[in-house]
């Protein structure tokens, strides 16, 4: 992976007391000028100094609203952060406390495939009535893409109204990056997996035949997300034996043959609803990033919680913002510099911003 975060200076490493007060102070000193958002991924000793938490949908909004933030402190992903920069006004300045923090399935689809995936569908069928649709984990990039082809993003929480909001646009949809999310989203609609074509990017004309695109309504890029489809049937059947009355949750970003076999499925902030309105003493097997898992464990001693996987599955890039880092990125703002600034081309921007407004007004 090409790294572009420079080490940091010495004095915030191994430092987790120096840290907390040198954030404390920081909150204290800047006031209403900062805004922190944290995904609910992140590690607790970043959720703590986190003004707001939620999934990737609430996050954009909050970025939004919060006109009056100077600086948008964004404690998640890098394609959250670009989000946040192009929903928030030029005024305001979004910083992703470490510039490593990707997403390994926003990686799995970049400008050119989708571009060439494009134009080879539009080869074989009428171009006009295939609606694409990117899921927010993606480059900014892929989202002005879809703005400009007439299509939209959605997230793991809305993804259903988007797709709803697509067939009424045309008959087809290309959707990337996460073939899981649009598989899942189009079997709770109703649709069959006959009814489904997976693109191969690194295949030519996506490893399929003309008419398997001609039929196909979904067409379903093949990228994933390796944290969620570490959860299987087994894991669910296992959860099952030990708590035959307790209520199975997963992210839609898990495989299809999971997702079959779960209770529920929805977005983080949906995971967290369903442990927050559950009667004391129901156990869950939750499919969904470990630490997201552990805190609702520790926060709802009443219940059960335990992840569906036996063996801990951390999101790696999420994982990399920490204290240390988040102290960094405050102290710089004291004194006047802003560091690891993100900013999305003017000309991305644009039309992004018509993909992003897009979903935003059809849920
Ligand atoms: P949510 O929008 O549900 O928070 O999901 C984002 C994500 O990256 C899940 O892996
Ligand atoms: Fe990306 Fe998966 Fe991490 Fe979510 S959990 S940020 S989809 S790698």
């Amino acid at each position: 992976m090409l790294r572009l975060q420079a080490p940091l200076p010495e004095r915030y490493i191994d430092a987790d007391d120096a840290n907390a007060a040198r954030i404390e102070a920081a909150k204290a000193a800047l006031g209403d000028r900062l805004f922190i958002l944290g995904h609910h991924y992140q590690r607790d000793e970043v959720i703590r100094w986190a003004d707001a938490c939620g999934d990737s949908f609430r996050l954009s909004r909050l970025a939004q609203q919060r006109t009056v933030a100077d600086y948008i402190v964004f404690c998640g992903v890098h394609f959250m952060a670009e989000s946040a920069d192009i929903l928030t006004g030029d005024h305001q300045q979004v910083i992703l406390p470490d510039l490593d923090a990707g997403c390994s399935m926003a990686d799995m689809a970049d400008l050119d495939e989708v571009v060439e995936a494009w134009d080879g569908i539009a080869r074989v069928t009428d171009i006009e009535r295939v609606v694409p649709i990117t899921y927010m984990n993606s480059s900014a990039a892929l989202k002005a893409f879809v703005g400009e082809h007439g299509g939209a993003v959605c997230t793991s929480s809305n993804a259903r109204a988007v797709l709803d909001w697509a067939f009424e646009h045309g008959d087809k949809v290309l959707f990337f990056p996460d073939q899981h999310l649009g598989r899942n989203t189009g079997i709770a609609m109703g649709y069959q997996l006959g009814d489904m074509a997976l693109w191969d990017p690194l295949r030519s004309h996506g490893g399929l035949a003309e008419a398997e695109v001609k039929e196909a309504t979904f067409l379903l890029w093949s990228g994933h997300c390796s944290v969620h489809q570490r959860f299987t049937p087994g894991q669910i059947a296992d959860f099952r034996e030990r708590h035959p009355d307790g209520v199975v949750v997963v992210h839609p970003e898990c495989a299809h043959e999971t997702v079959l076999l779960a209770d529920r499925v929805g977005s983080t902030d949906f995971i967290v609803r369903q442990v927050e309105e559950a009667e004391p003493g129901t156990a869950f097997g939750v499919g969904t990033e470990i630490h997201l898992v552990n805190r609702l464990a520790t926060e709802h001693p009443e219940m059960t919680v335990e992840s569906l996987d036996p063996m801990v599955c951390p999101c790696s890039t999420m994982f990399r913002i920490d204290a240390a880092h988040l102290a960094w990125i405050l102290d710089g703002l004291v004194d006047g510099k802003v560091r690891n600034l993100i900013t999305v081309a003017s000309d991305t921007q644009a039309w992004a911003h018509v993909a992003l407004d897009r979903m935003l007004t059809i849920t």
